[in-house]
């Protein structure tokens, strides 16, 4: 895996840069005064001894501090350690963070994408065959990768807190009524009366249970769930999304 991690630490950014024989440096002719210029991390014998300086990790780290920096680095490559890093802007960073590893927008995002696609189908006729075919195989994948992600990271997180586990259990039934139906309608000729009527079905069900998911599920999470673990169940549903994304383009 080469996924790449953000941290503000001083510790865990010196122990990187020094597993990798890396050291504090900045880039010459930027500096001036007490200030050691634009920071890097420098590898001796690769790139950089020309444009950089060595300087001291209190330097690096003071300007580190005064920028409001944080550094994104790599833990590993393909062929091992990873010498891959970068220092960004640390407000930016936590505004990322609050928009991509929040759980409830990103299940919010896919919940959007899968209502606009049940919109576009609804508005289909019988003669629009090929449509039909495009937007229920779109629907498919979208609603396949977003029940598995549930399915393995948070209705079983759910199912371990006592005000959860009823709506959690509730919501995989609800999700095996959906995987019949869709089921169904994959192998149901698009041009006939009985796949409209099938869709209709579809659609009212993944409606209703959206409306659970993001209304009543929702708020018994808050309310059962530290900030803490609510952070986290966003991040490791960020992580599972991005796999599932990788794997249904391979
Ligand atoms: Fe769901
Ligand atoms: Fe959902």
């Amino acid at each position: 895996m080469s996924d790449t991690k953000v941290t503000t630490d001083h510790k865990i950014i010196k122990a990187w840069a020094e597993e990798r024989g890396g050291k504090p440096a900045a880039v010459k002719g930027t500096g001036s005064g007490n200030d050691p210029g634009v920071l890097r991390i420098d590898f001796p014998g690769y790139s950089g001894e020309e444009s950089l300086t060595e300087i001291s990790w209190d330097q690096f780290f003071d300007k580190f501090e005064k920028e409001r920096l944080a550094f994104l680095y790599q833990e590993e490559t393909e062929g091992g350690l990873s010498r891959f890093s970068k220092l960004i802007d640390n407000d930016k960073n936590a505004e990322m963070k609050g928009a991509t590893m929040n759980p409830f927008e990103l299940l919010k995002e896919d919940h959007k994408k899968v209502a606009g696609l049940l919109g576009q189908i609804n508005e289909t006729t019988e003669r629009a065959e090929k449509t039909r075919d495009e937007l229920f195989a779109n629907l498919y994948s979208e609603l396949d990768a977003h029940s598995k992600m549930e399915e393995e990271i948070l209705y079983p997180q759910l199912k371990q807190e006592e005000e959860t586990r009823e709506i959690a259990n509730e919501a995989v039934e609800e999700h095996r009524v959906v995987k019949q139906l869709l089921k169904e309608l994959d192998v149901t000729q698009k041009t006939t009366e009985q796949w409209t009527v099938k869709f209709t079905v579809l659609k009212e069900n993944i409606e209703h249970h959206v409306e659970e998911e993001e209304g009543e599920m929702f708020q018994k999470i808050r309310k059962a769930f530290s900030k803490d673990q609510i952070d986290e169940l966003g991040e490791r549903l960020a992580a599972s999304k991005q796999r599932l994304a990788k794997s249904k383009t391979v």
